[in-house]
């Protein structure tokens, strides 16, 4: 049980003092609706008669347009009142009180650029892609490999091939388990996981296992919810194949040390995935430098759409991994004598893809490049050390992860009720949380619980919400 006086609560609180220091605030500018797409002059096909159009087209020419000019980082911290005017889901009411939005690490809501992204995409560019010589198909088809460009710049990956598109986290943790995995991990081979994962990156491994006879090591976590890295280190060895790792964990906000945890790896001879579905929103992220060999995140837990993801994968390995679903657009010819398929990324990408969530991410990402990652995870971090220091002052609350550093999950267990309740309470105060098990069980297990409250943060979450949780919470305890 955490107290005021625990030894829990003076760390949060020390490194909320430590963090958290009003700064040089910085300009936003505001967001303006795009002006609605002109639909009695549309840009003319290129179709008809090829070449004829000096901008560069994904679909009809092959080259894509060198990368902007890299942009310097804005400087001081957000303006999050500023910002919170983007978001127009944030400003409603909720059971009669202002819609106070925690439950960030479940999905976050998207900015006017997403919205209006989706909007002139639908209203006048939509197409099928890849396919067909007509004026809409090579805007869409431009769109969604722009798209493919900014996710690529992003994550600082070489190559756009390296990008492949699924519909989330899960499933591009599923493609690497069934195409790489079915394909190198065989009989006795081990695969290394940490307590902390998600479902969606420890379910694909034991499936894989299962089917493999392969086996499933994991690396102990200790009471403040850190990877202990001896174990760690013990865990790895000549029959390891793959290690897979988050980036931060949903359910204690830890961040793991992924450059010295993926060289170990390496060094064991083993390939690393970062489940990045909680790392991306927070966290500058370079899959070069962190030498990760897949990284997969979610479109709607970073702002954009939901229902599209990213898997990036190093190139030399994506060309040695077997197609996964089968279909149109990922073969290059089809006979009944014999198949041929395209390189990465189309061959992980059979059917018809999300193209307008590809393009909302598109928009996504660079309206956290506006905003400066650098300057969302100080603004973060500083934001959930002052929420773990307030929620330590309530009496019989007690926090579940207290990694130095950790960042965006708040969660907790209050005495005499239950997760389930405590949401509930808070609900009727318009507060968004999540209470359960967060698709994290063993991760709860090691605290010993089967459920708790989880509030989760995100850059346009003010210091006030977090007093206005920390005063329902308390209400909640009284009961009333
Ligand atoms: N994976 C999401 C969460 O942690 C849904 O809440």
């Amino acid at each position: 049980m955490t107290t005021p006086e625990s030894p829990e609560t003076e760390l949060v609180t020390s490194i909320a003092n430590e963090l958290y220091a009003e700064g040089p605030v910085a300009a936003v500018p505001a967001w303006e609706p795009p002006p609605l797409p002109d639909l009695s002059d549309p840009p003319v096909s290129p179709a008809a008669g090829l070449p004829m159009d000096a901008t560069p087209r994904f679909y009809f020419l092959p080259d894509p347009p060198p990368p902007p000019a890299p942009q310097p980082p804005p400087a001081g911290l957000l303006d999050v009142h500023a910002i919170r005017q983007d978001f127009p889901a944030l400003h409603q009411q909720v059971n009669g009180k202002p819609l106070i939005w925690l439950d960030n690490a479940a999905t976050t809501h998207k900015p006017h650029a997403v919205i209006g992204a989706l909007l002139e995409f639908y209203s006048r560019d939509n197409s099928n892609i890849h396919r067909g010589a007509h004026a809409l198909a090579e805007r869409a088809t431009d769109a969604f490999e722009t798209a493919r460009g900014k996710v690529q710049r992003f994550l600082g990956a070489e190559s756009p091939e390296e990008i492949i598109f699924t519909r989330g986290t899960t499933e591009g943790i599923n493609l690497v388990a069934q195409t790489y995995g079915r394909r190198f991990v065989g009989p006795g081979d081990e695969i290394v996981v940490t307590e902390l994962e998600h479902h969606s990156n420890l379910v694909p491994w034991q499936m894989l296992c299962e089917e493999q006879g392969a086996v499933l090591r994991v690396a102990p976590l200790d009471d403040a919810g850190q990877v202990v890295p001896e174990e760690y280190e013990r865990l790895l060895g000549p029959r390891t194949r793959l290690v897979a790792l988050a980036h931060v964990s949903n359910v204690l906000g830890t961040v793991l040390p992924l450059g010295p945890m993926i060289a170990q790896a390496h060094q064991a001879g083993a390939r690393v995935l970062v489940d990045g579905a909680q790392g991306a929103p927070h966290l500058p992220v370079d899959v070069r430098a962190l030498d990760a060999d897949f990284y997969v995140f979610s479109g709607h837990k970073l702002y954009g759409p939901t229902g599209i993801g990213v898997l990036y994968g190093k190139r030399a390995l994506l060309e040695e991994m077997p197609p996964w679903q089968g279909g149109g657009n990922m073969i290059d010819t089809v006979s009944f004598e014999g198949n041929t398929y395209k390189g990465p990324p189309v061959k992980f990408e059979a059917g018809t893809a999300h193209i307008a969530g590809a393009v909302g991410l598109g928009a996504a990402v660079d309206y956290l490049n506006r905003l400066g990652r650098e300057r969302i995870a100080a603004c973060e971090e500083a934001l959930t050390a002052y929420g773990m220091a307030a929620l330590a002052t309530v009496p019989g609350l007690r926090l579940i992860g207290a990694a130095p550093g950790k960042v965006g999950i708040l969660t907790f267990v209050l005495a005499g009720r239950t997760p389930q309740e405590v949401g509930a309470r808070l609900d009727r105060e318009g507060i968004a949380v999540r209470s359960g098990h967060h698709c994290a069980q063993p991760a709860l297990r090691r605290y010993g619980l089967t459920a708790a409250v989880r509030s989760s943060l995100a850059f346009y979450n003010t210091r006030e919400e977090i007093d206005a949780l920390v005063a329902a919470v308390r209400k909640a305890q009284r009961g009333s």
